[in-house]
């Protein structure tokens, strides 16, 4: 069974430079690359998938902020601000639909700052720990969530 509409992936501080930035933490794949994961996984469900990355708060609300009545779901590798943004946590509340929290890495086996996300209390549900794997899983994820919302 496929799904339709629109999934915005979301990402935040300084994961433009994946590929370059702590490789044995984030791994070898680009931004780019795993925006082509997630596209494969949305397109073979029946997704539209739009990404956006961003180091700046503000424009990462604004794009909460946009996607709503317009996207089906969020999926949202917030980056440090998951850890921090209270301003991003409450865009997330205004948004009506799925909202997937997703990180490379695993937050909770790392620096005890990480251990607190302010995302998760206004997400159904968060992807960690798989690396590139995550944005696949993540786009599965969105799909089964929105099946059983609507009762498919
Ligand atoms: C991250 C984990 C965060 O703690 C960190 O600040 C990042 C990346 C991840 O994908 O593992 O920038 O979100």
């Amino acid at each position: 069974m496929s799904s339709s509409g629109l999934i915005v992936l979301l990402s935040g501080p300084n994961l433009n430079l994946l590929g370059d930035r702590e490789p044995a933490i984030y791994g070898p794949e680009t931004m780019a690359d795993h925006v082509a994961t997630a596209n494969a996984a949305a397109i073979k469900l029946g997704f539209e998938l739009e990404h956006f990355q961003t180091n700046h708060e503000g424009e990462l609300v604004e794009a909460v902020q946009g996607a709503r009545g317009r996207a089906v779901a969020i999926i949202i590798n917030a980056g440090a601000l998951t850890h921090t943004s209270w301003s991003l946590h409450d865009a997330l509340a205004a948004f009506e639909g799925v909202v997937v929290e997703l990180h490379l890495s695993n937050p909770a086996s790392r620096e005890p700052f990480r251990h607190t996300s302010v995302v998760a209390p206004v997400a159904d549900g968060c992807i960690a720990g798989f690396g590139g794997l995550g944005y696949s899983l993540a786009v599965e994820a969105t799909h089964r969530l929105l099946m059983a919302r609507s009762g498919s």
